[in-house]
């Protein structure tokens, strides 16, 4: 028997401004991708069921915060209860990436969870489509901050080209659930 205490999984995806938060959670969730920015104004939630074998286990919501500080109006409450926390980069970006270990540290702060070690994180570096002089985050530099934060596993992804966002997700529903 299961001694998972929630059918809801709550989880809080944060990185800076057009790192494609938003893009990642709609192609998620409805498999759907838009070229044109709109930035995200507070917070918001989706959500998705969670299957094992074709089984719903749980409903994932899926949490998309804004990056621009001056959306950021709901603050950060919300991020009590989260079940797993996923940190966003854009490859091309190193600001983003440079950003991350303040993006957990800001969330651990914030969410009062019981064991900060052991509250899981997933790392996503965004918009893997593009092309490869564009990239200013080295994999090496990615694999060597995903394990200095905390051995936390890292998906390079497109929510572009849809590369490895189902693939993400999977993990991060199974750290979510571990954590529920
Ligand atoms: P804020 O809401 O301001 O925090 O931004 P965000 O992180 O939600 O970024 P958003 O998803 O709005 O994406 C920003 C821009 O990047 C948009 O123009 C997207 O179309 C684009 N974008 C998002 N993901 C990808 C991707 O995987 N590849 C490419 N090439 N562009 C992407
Ligand atoms: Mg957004």
């Amino acid at each position: 028997m299961s001694s998972r205490k929630k059918n809801i999984l709550k989880v809080i995806i944060l990185g800076d401004s057009g790192v494609g938060k938003t893009s990642l959670m709609h192609r998620y969730v409805s498999d759907k991708f838009s070229q044109q920015y709109k930035a995200t104004i507070g917070a918001d939630f989706l959500t998705k069921e969670v299957t094992t074998d074709g089984d719903k286990v749980a409903t994932m919501q899926v949490w998309d915060t804004a990056g621009q500080e001056r959306f950021q109006s709901l603050g950060v409450a919300f991020y009590r209860g989260a079940d797993c926390c996923v940190l966003v980069y854009d490859v091309t970006n190193a600001k983003s990436f440079e950003n991350l270990k303040s993006w957990r540290d800001e969330f651990l702060v914030h969410a009062n969870v019981s064991s900060p070690e052991t509250f899981p994180f997933v790392i996503l570096g965004n918009k893997l489509d593009v092309e490869e002089s564009k990239k200013v985050v080295s994999n090496r530099a990615a694999q060597d901050m995903a394990k200095s934060l905390g051995n936390i596993p890292l998906f390079l992804t497109s929510a572009k080209g849809s590369i490895n966002v189902d693939t993400a997700f999977e993990e991060i529903a199974r750290n979510a659930l571990q954590q529920s």
